[in-house]
């Protein structure tokens, strides 16, 4: 690896890992290798000298705080250096408490939200879009849910009209959510979130079945209603 030159770098990316985005960087002079980055500034080598480069970019937030922040380094060095276990998973992870707990302190005192939340801790972008929705759906299949049982209530009661509130349950049963979406946007490789994008007016045929290939129904039910109808349908 290390002997190959940042061209034959770029054609190994090109080849296995990104080849419409390799060609882009080629074409736009941008297909150099950076081999340091300390703050805003980034390094690569053009053969002869080395050139630094200011980095406008930052990684779409993920590096707000600098290249190799100094006290994210340290943090990191501190745990390899203390030989702290990086995959322990039936046991008290603190780091994960002591972040949930900062969270949840941060929401209480700027979020105005003085519920007690309870934090999930993902790796990337795709699974944040991913928990983002699905909790939305979750709240909207919840308040689905509530108003079936409130009208199920009220069509025992007497005197109430039970094909009128039948009929209404069947249409609640029948809504499906919708999800909007910003035209030509990117959320992420899984499932998803990449049928978010593909799912706005402008995606093509061909970027839509890429992007979920299959048909996907998802409708979630907690109802005994919503349930028997799944179940007989399944
Ligand atoms: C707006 C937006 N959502 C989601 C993602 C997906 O993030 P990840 O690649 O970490 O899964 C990206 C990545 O660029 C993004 O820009």
């Amino acid at each position: 690896m290390e002997s190959l030159d940042p061209e034959a770098l770029g054609d190994l990316y090109a080849e296995s890992v990104r080849p419409r985005v390799a060609r882009l960087l080629k074409v736009l002079k941008l297909d150099v290798v950076y081999t340091r980055a300390e703050g805003d500034r980034m390094e690569y080598s053009d053969g002869k000298t080395t050139r630094s480069v200011i980095d406008m970019l930052g990684g779409f937030g993920s590096t707000l705080l600098g290249h190799n922040n100094p006290e994210l380094v340290q943090a990191l060095k501190g745990t390899l250096d203390a030989g702290l276990p990086v995959h322990a998973q039936a046991s008290i992870r603190t780091g994960a408490a002591f972040v949930a707990e900062k969270l949840n302190h941060l929401m209480r005192t700027h979020g105005g939200d003085r519920r007690p939340f309870i934090v999930t801790l993902c790796n990337s972008g795709a699974e944040a879009v991913e928990a983002a929705l699905k909790h939305a759906l979750m709240e909207w299949n919840e308040r689905r849910r509530a108003l079936i049982e409130k009208l199920e209530l009220l069509r025992s009661e007497p005197g109430s009209d039970e094909r009128r509130i039948d009929s209404f349950i069947e249409k609640l049963l029948a809504l499906q959510p919708a999800v909007v979406a910003v035209q030509g946007s990117f959320h992420g490789k899984t499932r998803i979130s990449s049928r978010r994008a593909a799912s706005s007016t402008s995606a093509s045929p061909a970027r839509r079945s890429r992007a979920c290939p299959g048909s996907a129904r998802w409708r979630p039910c907690f109802s005994k209603r919503c349930r028997a109808r799944a179940e007989s349908s399944a």
